[in-house]
């Protein structure tokens, strides 16, 4: 397991945890974390999920500070349905090279291109960016908020994989922008065959952010809290997991009594399948987060309306 607690304390994880408890209820803060955050933060957490659940949740969180455990479009977005509240990034360089895989100019050089198309955008994706898009998705939500668009065409940025996962399964045309996640990249369709062969009865998850053929050949392609609770509803007893390590490490927590395999290579892929932005976070910084508000987010006037628009048009759409 990832250990993220090395560069802080001289205590053990224990009594930073009690810190953080206590330093949580004197600051009036509730800790929201992505699934994808290592284990030690999860402990502290207030509440986990993916994208879309986190994003709701941070809606109606009544305390004074929202601390974001996950990376800066996350804790952007709660900023923006929650803009009365303090919303702390423990670590400012927790980013997403994803989300900076497009930026405004290159947007709106495809929409001039597509005049007549809505535009769909992943909710990996900067401010500025969301606020020139119609409505926001996650891996959850996608093809249904695609299919609420009132075009043939949809314009679908940044992740190409959710792209072609989305338009598969629509009669609309996706003109996809071609970003990936460097993560889910590193999963192919040769490592999956060779999983597959070494675990033969296991059953294949993977997450819409994986390459094309590599979604073909699983058996499920679902959003990290869909995986969660498709496991626990499923009878198999063997997994191959395609996406970031921290899912594998919460799955193999809720489930001791199964076995949980990264679809790649070598047993272990804590390197190749950890996502540094993810992991930049532990309970360090939490800790330093919640002594110091910081660092807290804004979001520029200039692009709040907008962004906030295409991301409540989600909400509204996934109710
Ligand atoms: P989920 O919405 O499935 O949690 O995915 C978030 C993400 O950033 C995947 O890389």
């Amino acid at each position: 397991m990832i250990q993220t607690t090395d560069r802080s304390a001289p205590e053990g994880i224990d009594a930073a945890i009690a810190r953080v408890t206590a330093l949580k209820r004197e600051r009036d803060a509730f800790l929201l974390c992505h699934n994808y955050q290592a284990q030690e933060v999860k402990r502290v957490a207030d509440a986990i999920g993916d994208s879309f659940q986190l994003s709701a949740r941070a809606r109606t969180v009544p305390a004074k500070w929202i601390v974001f455990c996950g990376v800066r479009f996350m804790a952007e977005t709660a900023k923006l349905l929650n803009p009365s509240k303090r919303v702390i990034l423990p670590e400012s360089k927790a980013g997403c090279d994803l989300a900076d895989s497009i930026g405004p100019e290159g947007l709106r050089a495809l929409k001039t291109q597509h005049p007549r198309a809505r535009v769909v955008m992943y909710i990996n994706s900067n401010v500025e960016v969301k606020a020139l898009s119609d409505a926001i998705c996650t891996s959850s939500n996608a093809l249904k908020v695609v299919e609420a668009m009132d075009s043939e065409e949809v314009i679908f940025g940044p992740d190409r994989n959710l792209a072609a996962h989305v338009a598969k399964q629509t009669s609309k045309r996706v003109i996809p922008w071609a970003g990936s996640c460097p993560i889910h990249e590193v999963f192919t369709l040769p490592m999956l065959q060779r999983a597959r062969k070494n675990v033969p009865d296991a059953c294949v998850i993977v997450h819409p952010e994986c390459p094309s053929d590599v979604q073909e050949e699983a058996d499920e392609v679902l959003s990290t809290s869909q995986m969660i609770e498709t496991v626990g509803r499923m009878k198999a007893r063997r997994f191959l997991i395609g996406t970031e390590i921290g899912l594998i490490e919460q799955l193999r927590e809720l489930h001791p009594d199964r076995e949980f395999w990264p679809v790649y290579e070598h047993k272990s892929c804590d390197e190749a399948c950890a996502c540094p932005h993810m992991k930049i976070t532990g309970l360090h910084s939490v800790l330093r987060a919640l002594d110091t508000g910081k660092e807290a987010i804004t979001i520029p006037e200039a692009h709040r309306a907008g962004a906030l628009r295409a991301v409540e048009r989600m909400l509204e759409i996934g109710k």
